[in-house]
């Protein structure tokens, strides 16, 4: 897979390409990052790539030009254009699930007040990464690498993405390493039982619990079975005995 950035800020993407998995990604040739700066594509004789916003209004807007061009000097059959925007449906596991399987993917980093909205006719999606405005589209276009990245087959085990947050629709339960005790903090006793029936029991039931806390709206699309609705009921008695 190959994976190309088209941003103005190329120095940003240097430390999440050099560094742990991502690097190793990389070197063993598993995808091919590459990051383009567009400004050398404007055809203002100030290299400006932005410019203010038709009917007026507060800050500036990327212009089409430059990034349609350096679009075009990318861009092959195989490639599948992202926009980075908060004005867009929200990325989930899902997307980058399809994503990872891509031959090659093109992420433009919007930045300042917008862009030229005519740029879109040359994009296949548009991607928020959350209900915030950043400062522009170059942390988020890092997100969305990194999801999909670590998702191609070889650059991480396949049994730990199998029990993450999101996979089964439900978050991660809970995780404990060594000591068995610190601080007078012990791990559940269940955990080091070797119960293996047990063990799936009490993780299942512990990862039902974080996302009714945590996510209640995870649950809307999950399938609660007889047994769930048990726990999640004792759950709710035993915090209103507290
Ligand atoms: N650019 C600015 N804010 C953003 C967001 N939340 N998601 C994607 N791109 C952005």
């Amino acid at each position: 897979m190959k994976i190309t950035i088209l941003t103005i800020f190329p120095e940003m993407f240097e430390g999440f390409i050099n560094t742990s998995i991502i690097k190793k990604a990389v070197l063993q040739k598993f995808v091919d990052i590459e990051v383009v700066d567009f400004r050398p594509y404007t055809k203002d004789k100030h290299n400006r790539v932005d410019d203010t916003p038709y009917g007026g209004g507060p800050g500036l807007v990327l212009k089409y030009e430059p990034i349609v061009d350096a679009l075009k000097a990318v861009k092959t059959e195989d490639s599948y254009t992202i926009m980075m925007t908060p004005a867009a449906p929200l990325y989930k596991q899902k997307q980058a699930h399809i994503l990872s399987k891509k031959e090659h993917i093109i992420i433009i980093c919007g930045h300042y007040e917008g862009y030229d909205e005519r740029i879109l006719t040359h994009v296949d999606a548009c991607v928020s990464i959350g209900d915030y405005i950043l400062t522009g589209g170059e942390l988020g276009a890092m997100v969305v690498s990194d999801s999909i990245i670590r998702l191609i087959p070889g650059v991480i085990t396949s049994d730990s993405i199998e029990s993450e947050s999101f996979e089964n629709g439900l978050l991660e339960h809970a995780q404990y390493t060594k000591p068995q005790t610190i601080d007078g903090l012990s791990v559940p006793d269940v955990l080091v039982s070797g119960h293996h029936e047990n063990i799936n029991q009490y993780r299942h039931e512990n990862s039902l619990i974080k996302t009714y806390i945590n996510r209640p709206d995870l649950l809307e699309n999950y399938n609660l079975i007889e047994k769930d609705v048990q726990i999640l009921n004792a759950y709710n008695s035993h915090k209103r005995e507290d």
